[in-house]
């Protein structure tokens, strides 16, 4: 066993195709360079130790044998039942210490919690030199997700693992990542924090209303997801702006987006962006827009005139990796 490790992973930006990945249908993602850092050390008993500022847990203290409890602080449970999945994998348990850092809030829908999941589960595999492989630290950061969330795709865990630009399914293997040249993004926060279950499950109740309007609708985004893969490789800016505008229609239509997004998404527009939608379960966190290279910061200006925040991130960062102490 090692003395200490720290590993990193990114939080990602959905780019096409939210909530018709959660029915099968393909997505595309890309990692941003936004990191979480988990640090784990040995702690002398059979105690998990957490500390993790960014949820305000400070030294928060669970018995290996109980780990991931319903009634623990919601900051700590990704990291607890990560631990916990490790041990039972591996049969084994013994006493941890934990501490994690973040480049960004959580409150921005980047993927905070699948980032520290997976950190967690590379850095316990290094830790204990299990040499996990990808595939393997995605299926039980994976599990730990469904484990805490109930529902998901999966895609941002892929993302946090794999890293890049990545056309993703549910339930497929990840082949390799997208490769391509930079794209002129922008990112705007709307200040509102979303919340990805009650979305879901909301999408879930429309589709049991009306499943024959509601799966049509899955196959236009597929399409989309399609049209767009190609697009990205090619660098087609205007087709890509065409694409997301017909995305976020889509996505209007089964009521996830909100007031604050269709403001930044109009004043993006606005302001000459080729084409935005909002960027994840919707009802709040961020939006995107592809934007002439020239026009980036008109558009910016715009997004906080309307009151978002933009925010600075690069697409397509390294995924998880580990980092010197
Ligand atoms: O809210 P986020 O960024 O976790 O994105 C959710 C995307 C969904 O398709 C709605 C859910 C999922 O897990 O795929």
């Amino acid at each position: 066993m090692k003395k200490r490790i720290k590993v990193s992973a990114p939080g990602k930006l959905m780019l096409f195709g939210e909530h018709s990945v959660i029915y099968g249908k393909p997505c595309i993602v890309t990692a941003v360079d936004q990191r979480i850092r988990v640090n784990i050390g040995s702690s002398d008993n059979k105690y998990l130790k957490i500390s993790a500022p960014q949820v305000n847990l400070d030294n928060y203290i669970e018995s290996i044998d109980n780990l991931g409890r319903s009634d623990a602080p919601a900051g700590s449970r990704f990291v607890s039942l990560a631990v916990k999945n490790f041990f039972d994998y591996y049969k084994t348990g013994f006493g941890l210490k934990v501490t994690t850092e973040s480049d960004f809030s959580s409150k921005f829908g980047f993927g905070s919690s699948s980032a520290v999941t997976v950190a967690t589960i590379k850095a316990l595999s290094q830790f204990t030199n299990s040499n996990l492989d990808n595939d393997q630290i995605f299926e039980l950061s994976y599990k730990t997700v469904l484990d805490v969330q109930g529902v998901g795709s999966g895609f941002d865990v892929a993302s946090a693992v794999w890293g890049g630009t990545i056309y993703y399914i549910k339930g497929k293997k990840t082949k390799g990542t997208l490769k391509h040249m930079k794209l002129p993004l922008i990112v705007g926060y709307t200040g509102i924090k979303a919340d990805t279950p009650t979305l879901v499950r909301q999408v879930a109740d429309l589709y049991q209303k009306d499943k024959k309007r509601v799966n049509s609708v899955f196959g236009s985004i597929s399409a989309i997801v399609e049209e767009s893969k190609k697009a990205i490789l090619g660098r087609d800016l205007k087709k890509l702006g065409m694409l997301m505008n017909e995305n976020q229609q889509l996505l209007k239509y089964l009521g996830v987006s909100s007031p604050e997004l269709d403001k930044l998404i109009g004043a993006s527009l606005k302001a000459g962006a080729y084409g935005a939608k909002l960027s994840g379960a919707g009802g709040g966190d961020c939006m995107i827009a592809v934007v002439p290279p020239d026009k980036l910061r008109l558009v910016g200006r715009e997004i906080e005139r309307q009151g978002g925040i933009v925010l600075a991130v690069k697409t397509q960062a390294q995924g998880v990796r580990v980092e010197k102490i």
